[in-house]
């Protein structure tokens, strides 16, 4: 095979798995919901014992237990720990956002001591004042949906576990909750005030000053939809869903689409204040884009009679993604697994990915259920499968916050990982405690049931229980490709508590929300729960 490089087979590779794998999708969408998923994606066969299963979400909770305890003992009431310099930051806005994120895990923990240590901080928070410089987007998908969540769920299914021999006081505290949300959204309702109607995407509270010339992306406008509806369909006042789905529009009808919509429902990334016109084309399921596909099936499952539209353009986005941006990394030996890349101007698309992507495989599945359409449910868990290699062939058993698979970029030092394994490490290496991958694996057992996802969940809690524990709590770490994650970077991120803690707990427990409420979906079975971006479950309505 002298002269034909290894790159070139394994792109003929690549290829003769792509088209099997486009082969299954044309029978699976006339077969559409004809056969059930095994037959495309048989089960591994692997089942927990109930005793393991209990002994894992008993480990969760130990963990979460932990981070709180460090967080109260040294960055409360900032916003977030600091574990190795053993003190507080405050990065987002200040408000104590590692207890509003903290919150709703503690609650499906059934942790009551917490939850009202939560919940007597939140009703004392001002909301009309802030020091620093406030997000937009982080601030609704992480405090406005964490309150909005655990009002959602102590009125709802866990509304005994402030109850049980209290007095009325807890129940008082309960209704804080949402008094809360309205007073949040509305400190930030100003930041719509603009020409177009899109949102600020970051401003200071007390200047209340509106800058038209600014740029929004399209996660930014996109990811915020979901909790201000829910506001208002709480309180009965539509100002709160009416400004979100303003912003919407140019999300759903691009002004531009010769620069704004590169492909069929995949958008650009940034968009102008002034006229709401795409000012790029490039983009994808990362960064700046991500949350803003997620919510167009996710307002879908909310409500399909006012989010109809919202769907079908994440059809038009799914679709667009499985046709354009698919790609089949070759492996040795070969595995089903893809990958999708970015695209930038010119529609080229980069072979290129990240950590924050891999919630992509758990969305398609959502999607697939939803929609009933099996193509997107196989989809999703070859989605599921590639970014599980990025866990599976790290040394630290943790993914790294950005990979690649080009051939023609592959750094000189990894040609030979790369030839294993189909990717390798792309400039960012280190671990945010980021939670997407443990998240599709979430869905991905929610769908099919197979204990195999279980294990995949549990491998990645004792990498990390193993490279990013504390001795008070957890933090994110330098260097993914080394057994023992490299330094210690000195971060315990809000949503450690909300996402990572919160589908590992759910993973394993059996007699939690998913069976009593349905917080996952089961089969056949409408849906009562959807997460929003930060894992914070939301009430549909
Ligand atoms: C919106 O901006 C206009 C002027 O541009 C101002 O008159 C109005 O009071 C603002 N509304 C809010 C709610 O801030
Ligand atoms: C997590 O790490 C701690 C500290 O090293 C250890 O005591 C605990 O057993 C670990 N958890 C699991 C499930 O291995």
């Amino acid at each position: 095979m002298y002269g034909l490089p290894r790159r070139s087979r394994a792109l003929v590779m690549g290829l003769i798995l792509f088209f099997i794998g486009a082969t299954m999708y044309l029978k699976s969408e006339n077969l559409a919901a004809a056969a059930p998923l095994q037959a495309y994606y048989p089960h591994s066969g692997i089942r927990l014992e109930r005793s393991e299963v209990k002994f894992r979400a008993d480990a969760i909770k130990e963990a979460y237990q932990h981070s709180w305890d460090g967080y109260m003992e040294f960055g409360f009431p900032k916003d977030e720990l600091l574990p190795m310099s053993k003190r507080g930051g405050n990065s987002m806005s200040g408000w104590g956002a590692s207890v509003i994120d903290g919150i709703g895990t503690a609650v499906l923990m059934e942790l009551p001591e917490v939850v009202e240590e939560q919940l007597k901080f939140i009703a004392e928070i001002d909301y009309t004042k802030c020091e620093h410089q406030i997000s937009l987007f982080e601030t609704t998908i992480r405090y406005l949906g964490g309150m909005i969540s655990a009002y959602d769920l102590l009125t709802g299914p866990y509304s005994d576990l402030m109850e049980a021999g209290k007095d009325q006081k807890n129940h008082h505290l309960v209704h804080t909750l949402l008094r809360q949300s309205v007073a949040l959204a509305d400190a930030l309702k100003f930041s719509f005030n603009t020409t177009s109607g899109i949102p600020m995407p970051f401003f200071m509270l007390d200047s209340k000053r509106i800058k038209s010339d600014d740029i929004n992306n399209i996660a930014g406008i996109g990811t915020l939809v979901l909790e201000w509806t829910r506001l208002s369909d709480l309180t009965g006042d539509p100002q709160y869903t009416t400004l979100a789905q303003r912003a919407q529009e140019y999300l759903l009808k691009v002004e531009n689409p010769e620069i704004g919509e590169p492909f069929p429902g995949l958008l650009g990334t940034n968009v102008g204040l002034r006229d709401g016109k795409f000012l790029d084309s490039y983009g994808g399921w990362g960064a700046m884009g991500d949350s803003y596909y997620e919510y167009l099936i996710k307002m879908y499952v909310y409500d399909p009679r006012r989010f109809r539209r919202y769907m079908q353009r994440w059809v038009q986005a799914a679709d667009s993604t499985m046709t354009y941006l698919t790609s089949v990394p070759a492996t040795t030996p070969p595995s089903n697994f893809v990958f999708v890349g970015e695209y930038s101007h010119g529609r080229s698309i980069a072979l290129r990915g990240s950590h924050l992507a891999c919630f992509i495989g758990g969305n398609f599945l959502l999607g697939g259920q939803m929609l009933d359409n099996m193509k997107y449910n196989i989809y999703g868990l070859q989605l599921v499968d590639g970014c599980r290699a990025t866990y599976a062939n790290s040394r630290s058993g943790i993914g790294p916050e950005r990979f690649g698979w080009d051939p023609n970029l592959v750094p000189s030092n990894q040609k030979e990982f790369f030839e294993k394994n189909g990717w390798y490490y792309g400039g960012e290496i280190d671990y945010r405690l980021r939670p997407e991958v443990i998240e599709s694996y979430y869905h991905a057992w929610v769908v099919t049931k197979d204990d195999k996802y279980r294990q995949w969940a549990w491998e990645a809690f004792l990498a990390i229980n193993r490279t990013c524990r504390t001795e008070h709590g957890f933090t994110s770490v330098s260097d993914t490709s080394r057994e023992d994650g490299g330094r210690k970077d000195d971060k315990q991120e809000s949503f450690w508590f909300a996402e990572v803690l919160k589908y590992l707990f759910l993973i394993f427990n059996e007699e939690g929300i998913q069976f009593k409420e349905k917080i996952g979906f089961v089969p056949g079975e409408r849906q009562k729960w959807v997460f929003n971006t930060e894992a914070h479950p939301i009430r549909i309505y």
